[in-house]
């Protein structure tokens, strides 16, 4: 049976701008290409985990204009499940400016309607979270809405993946009541930092460090995943991939050195196209990825 995977968070519309300079501020500069392109972290991580074979169900929020329907029409040829996003009229659709320079970025996003995703809404979603084997969680809608969220699908006793992305502190009750906490290397800094017991939450970690690999911890030993290598064009999305793919293979009752490795091999692919989802593989292309890279990488 396939399993499900319900992911709460973020929809924004990607205003991607591609440019050989970045310009200061005050100054103007000419750039070379720019794109309309869906992203958001919550929406990046519900489409990766479909292509990777997931019955996913998104819940969140977009605003009654153009991006808003745009959106939830693709999400729905993605095969996913949009029965729970819904276009509200007292907020505009997310968006995200994003300056891609050199194969890497830097990025503005503006909530608008991601931010009336309110633990109330959550808490009408307990049947829904309740139906599903894996809630997969991001910190662009507020932080109490995620902690309901977790409040619900542990009463359930569902798996749960938190990306702290971008960083907030987290409450302790939260950090305990999650399974897998999937920071980047800075993220991870400041979560162990904040945290009175960073030796507990260590064991959660899933820490996604770009090219440099995944570090996690089994019984206090670190373990290391090496990164793949290859031609990078866009890395915005590639943890949202490596969010997505690793939800579906820890669901399928892999290993955290098994589902790390798929999850980077996912990562890797995404970043090789321009675009957060661009790129984004199915679970056939990590596979043949994978038997063709094998020996490449730990
Ligand atoms: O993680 C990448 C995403 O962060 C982008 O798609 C952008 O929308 C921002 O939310
Ligand atoms: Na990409």
């Amino acid at each position: 049976m396939t399993k499900k995977i319900t992911v709460i968070g973020s929809i924004n519309m990607d205003l991607v701008t591609q440019t050989d300079i970045v310009p200061n501020m005050g100054e103007t500069v000419l750039g070379q290409q720019f794109f309309t392109i869906p992203g958001g972290k919550g929406a990046n991580q519900a489409v990766a985990a479909a292509k990777m074979g997931a019955e996913v169900h998104m819940i969140g929020l977009v605003g009654d204009d153009a991006f808003g329907h745009e959106y939830i029409d693709y999400l729905r040829k993605q095969q996913i499940d949009v029965s729970n996003v819904k276009p509200v009229t007292h907020g505009r659709t997310g968006v995200a400016t994003i300056v891609l320079s050199g194969g890497d970025n830097s990025i503005i996003v503006v909530p608008g309607a991601n931010n009336m995703v309110t633990p109330e809404l959550v808490n009408s979603m307990e049947g829904k979270i309740a139906a599903s084997d894996l809630l997969l969680l991001q910190l662009e809608i507020p932080i109490e809405s995620v902690e309901m969220a977790v409040q619900i699908a542990k009463k359930h006793e569902k798996q749960i993946i938190l990306n702290p992305a971008p960083f907030q502190p987290l409450r302790e009750e939260l950090i305990e009541n999650v399974d897998y906490i999937t920071p980047n290397e800075y993220e991870a800094e400041l979560l162990l930092a904040s945290v009175k017991d960073p030796i507990a939450l260590r064991e959660k970690l899933i820490i996604t460090k770009g090219s440099k690999g995944v570090t996690f911890y089994e019984k206090g030993l670190e373990c290391q995943q090496d990164s793949f290598k290859v031609e990078t064009v866009d890395t915005t999305g590639a943890g949202d991939t490596f969010n997505g793919a690793f939800a579906v293979a820890i669901l399928e009752g892999k290993t955290i050195t098994e589902a790390s490795k798929i999850a980077a091999a996912a990562g890797a692919l995404s970043v090789t196209k321009l675009g957060a989802q661009s790129g984004m593989p199915t679970r056939t292309e990590v596979e043949e990825f994978l038997r063709k890279r094998k020996g490449d990488s730990a």
